[in-house]
């Protein structure tokens, strides 16, 4: 190690020049030389209200081996509960709170016909493409028969995966294309964003795409989570992981911002919404691969040029990531206030049946478990761990960021622009108001809060 041990006496002198320098605000917050101070914050405000998620956007919602033909699953988006049934091979999405009595449809499907899904309770039956309520089991006579029914939600599935509009009960206008809610894709932008180093990146829509993941949930709020998948300075916590030490990578402690123009905002008008980092580009941006004060330096010497991009509602794309002709995909879900369903996809096209199954071997053996679990569980930890600070809503006015979360400060900004709604907090839904006696028992009895319904046992 060649850095110098710090100077104490200069460290304390620095340590009381910057306490001279802050400020205090309101609720024991000190304004110092925050990134996010009152007026950035302003600019930002519909992120910071945002704690339900954004609504009148596309989400994954399950891979397509997750439902069956005939299968019925109950998850929840934006605090909203949604039945998906695929009936003939193709998938309905239905709002999974019974008209009548609250109950979820997911709980113990009941499918008595190709075109509709009945509610186990007392009957009320619904249409499934229209929502619309066209017989009661108990009561086929019933005067509000075809007068009302339940949110339907357009559905489209992709190469390997069920991704679902999650709108507001009255939203009229045209349903947005899924690719404005994707992030940009290759080679219609090799133009604007040239790569020197690496093949076009896939996409989820490209044709032969093989899209395989993971998802599970996340105990925080959703922003925290996506913010942490592009955040500049938290490589610190992949430093120890085995896969860093056993590729021998030069994973850099944190990368400095030396141009602003290296985060490139996205905002076609018919495209996807956000901004992209040149992180591979020295013209911008410079690894932090050393600091002297704490005598630390980066040992790994196979650098991995690489580049980030996130759009609104919440989509990270990592070229080049695990590997060449690989791209990793996330989604932070939002299913309440305090939970999201963290998605990871690695998408490849593969056009031959043997490149399916190298790329599927690669995947069980390679980058599942050693990528998406085994690095990705480093990020699963923080957010977790950051959720006390937020959960009030206080985190968000109190933390103090720093030049190097400017990227933080412009994805909050965009999504704030960008976003077609506000998710509004869900009513009658669990996890709405926290530990009802239902939670509580549901707790004690090992089910944690969860994105899928867990259905009924079969005699009940
Ligand atoms: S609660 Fe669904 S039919 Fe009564
Ligand atoms: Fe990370």
């Amino acid at each position: 190690m060649s850095a110098t041990k710090p100077d104490t006496a200069d460290l304390k002198r620095d340590r009381k020049a910057k306490a001279r320098s802050k400020k205090r605000l309101g609720g024991g917050a000190l304004e110092g030389n925050r990134a996010n101070s009152a007026r950035e914050q302003k600019l930002y405000q519909n992120y910071k209200d945002a704690e339900w998620g954004f609504i009148n956007h596309w989400y994954p919602a399950l891979f397509s081996t997750e439902l069956a033909d005939g299968d019925a699953e109950g998850i929840k988006i934006c605090g909203i509960p949604i039945v998906l049934r695929r009936a003939k091979g193709k998938v309905y999405a239905l709002k999974d709170q019974c008209l009548h009595r609250g109950v979820r449809l997911s709980k113990k499907p009941l499918c008595l016909s190709d075109s509709t899904i009945t509610c186990w309770y007392h009957g009320y039956t619904f249409d499934l493409e229209s929502g619309e309520l066209v017989s009661i089991v108990a009561a086929p006579d019933d005067k509000i028969i075809g007068t009302t029914g339940i949110t339907s939600y357009p559905v489209e599935e992709v190469n390997g995966m069920i991704f679902v509009f999650v709108k507001e009960d009255d939203f009229d206008e045209d349903i947005p294309p899924l690719a404005s809610d994707l992030p940009i894709r290759y080679p219609e932008n090799n133009e604007r964003f040239p790569h020197p180093l690496w093949p076009d990146t896939p996409s989820v829509l490209d044709d032969n795409a093989v899209c395989l993941g993971i998802h599970r949930t996340g105990f925080s709020n959703w922003r925290i989570a996506v913010e942490n998948g592009f955040d500049a300075g938290h490589l610190l916590i992949h430093k120890d992981n085995p896969i860093t030490l056993a590729k021998d990578m030069s994973l850099p402690m944190g990368i400095k911002c030396t141009n602003p123009e290296g985060m490139v905002p996205i905002e076609d008008d018919d495209g996807p919404k956000g901004f992209l980092q040149l992180f591979y580009s020295s013209d911008h941006f410079v690894p932090v691969l050393e600091n002297k004060v704490l005598d630390m330096k980066v040992d790994g010497v196979a650098g991995r040029p690489y580049r980030t991009s996130v759009v609104v509602p919440g989509v990270l794309m990592v070229e080049n990531w695990p590997e060449e002709h690989v791209v990793q995909y996330e989604w932070y879900v939002p299913v309440t206030d305090d939970t999201y369903e963290y998605w990871e996809v690695l998408v490849r096209v593969c056009p031959s049946e043997a490149e399916r199954e190298a790329f599927r071997y690669r995947f069980d053996y390679l980058y599942e478990p050693l990528f998406l679990e085994g690095f990705n569980n480093c990020d699963l930890f923080a957010r977790d761990n950051m959720q006390d600070f937020y959960a009030d809503g206080t985190g968000w006015d109190d933390e103090q960021l720093a030049d190097m979360d400017a990227s933080v400060i412009l994805w909050r900004k965009q999504a704030s622009r960008f976003a077609r709604g506000i998710a509004a907090r869900p009513r009658g839904v669990a996890g709405a108001l926290k530990a009802t006696s239902q939670q509580m028992r549901d707790t004690a009895a090992g089910e944690a809060p969860a994105y899928r319904v867990r259905k009924a046992p079969k005699i009940l």
